[in-house]
């Protein structure tokens, strides 16, 4: 039996110790924001925020993670009160067919997150306010670990650009 915080909300689970946070959250807890595009480390479908950093969780196993503070898509916003990274992939249609937007939006929010906290040193420099202050390029490198089959990349930078930290 582990204990998983998710979202603020403490669930008791009893896992095989063999699965990973992305199997916990979809088939044990029914949180099914965070998609299994690859299922090892390739695509960032499955990005959900550790203590506030970006992990692919069908990289890394839940009894890794008691006592660790984990957010999903569902922890950020909800229909009526989404979180501003939310509305602005709607504004900009920051998606096609919608599949990677999850991991997009949830990896948007951590990359800003390191952004404002000068994460990780070596790719600092000037940019430290957020969307807006990042170049084009910058944005894309920083997300690059999040693929988006539909290549509807220009608007995910340009939502991102517009949401400040
Ligand atoms: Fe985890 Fe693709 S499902 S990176």
């Amino acid at each position: 039996m582990i204990t998983l915080t998710v979202n603020g909300a403490e669930h008791k689970l009893d896992v095989d110790i063999r699965t990973t946070i992305l199997d916990a959250l979809r088939d044990h807890l029914g949180l099914t924001g965070s998609k299994k595009g690859c299922d090892h480390g390739q695509c960032g479908a499955c990005t959900v925020l550790i203590n506030g950093r970006r992990v692919n969780s069908c990289l890394t196993l839940a009894v890794m993670h008691e006592g660790d503070e984990i957010t999903t898509i569902e922890g950020l916003g909800e229909p009526g009160n989404l979180h501003p990274m939310q509305e602005s992939f709607l504004h900009h249609d920051g998606y096609q067919c919608g599949y990677c937007t999850p991991g997009q939006i949830v990896s948007a929010v951590g990359m800003l997150g390191e952004v404002k906290d000068g994460w990780p040193s070596h790719v600092t420099g000037d940019i430290a306010h957020g969307g807006a202050d990042l170049s084009n390029e910058e944005i894309s490198e920083r997300m690059s670990g999040n693929l988006c089959r539909c290549s509807a990349y220009p608007n995910i930078v340009d939502a991102i650009r517009q949401v400040g930290t």
